[in-house]
């Protein structure tokens, strides 16, 4: 058992953490696909990896792009030295895609977790949590409750009603699971492709497909997507506050 703050992670289970990138972050508006963009001294896919890389997890799949397979080989896993990377494999259209890509690929492990490459500031303590999670309850993710009011609208544009708020959590990464639950969800989701439409997380797939309810458990509100530019900024100064979090990160 190795502790991590208030964390106890069991070693003795064997981990593998798929981290995403193979996204072609339109909403980012850059040339550069914003995996690739440079945050704090390095591309920013490689924050997530060194959180990974730190962490109790025993190997990490990385998705990407077609055709950057062999430039996140050599530019990101050796020139950074990230030695539980294990394979680096292309995704697909869509996140559950580049998902069902990186599970066939870490057939073999007991739970899974699955990173959104796109949120920089995941620390070594969300990782521990959510690994945990994956042990005692087979299935979760981490979030945070939610600050606004959230309104529903309506087709003109109006608000149709307010769910109450002490019930709604933003949803984040990583999302965890026992490896063969999450499969079966994934392999059924391929099967019936008319349930594809609308999937958003891995936690969807798991709650439509299968009967297994997934435990939400609390991560960080520093814990962002970076999606739109000034997210940048924002994950900047988040990861100038984690004192360990670019430490070590040095192009060899
Ligand atoms: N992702 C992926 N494969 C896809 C789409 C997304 O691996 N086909 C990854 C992204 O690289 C990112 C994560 O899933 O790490 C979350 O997706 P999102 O923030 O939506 O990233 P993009 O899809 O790249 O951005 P956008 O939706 O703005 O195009
Ligand atoms: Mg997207």
């Amino acid at each position: 058992m190795v502790g991590s703050g208030v964390n106890t992670v069991d070693e003795r289970r064997d981990v593998t953490a798929i981290v995403l990138a193979a996204g072609k972050g339109s909403r980012m508006e850059s040339r550069i696909h914003k995996q690739y963009l440079e945050l704090e001294g390095c591309p920013l896919i490689c924050h997530a990896l060194a959180a990974f890389e730190r962490s109790p997890v025993n190997r990490i799949i990385l998705v990407t792009g077609a055709g950057e397979t062999e430039f996140c080989r050599k530019e990101i896993v050796e020139a950074y030295g990230f030695g539980k990377v294990v394979a680096v494999v292309e995704g697909g259209r869509e996140r559950y895609h580049s998902v069902y890509e990186g599970l066939k690929a870490a057939k073999g492990c007991q739970d899974v977790l699955i990173h959104d490459g796109a949120r920089p500031c995941v620390t070594e303590d969300i990782i521990c949590r959510a690994m945990e999670g994956a042990a005692r309850y087979k299935a979760c993710v981490i979030g945070m409750p939610v600050k606004d009011t959230i309104k529903i609208a309506d087709e003109e544009g109006n608000a149709s009603h307010t769910p109450d708020r002490s019930t709604l959590w933003q949803i984040q990464t990583p999302q965890a699971f026992s490896y063969g639950l999450v499969r079966t969800a994934y392999d059924r989701l391929f099967e019936n492709p008319s349930m594809e439409r609308g999937i958003t997380d891995d936690a969807m797939v798991v709650e439509t497909m299968t009967k297994q309810k997934v435990h939400l458990i609390k991560g960080s509100y520093e814990n962002i997507k970076v999606t739109t530019p000034e997210d940048l900024e924002v994950a900047g100064v988040f990861l100038r506050h984690h004192s360990v979090s670019a430490a070590g990160l040095e192009e060899r």
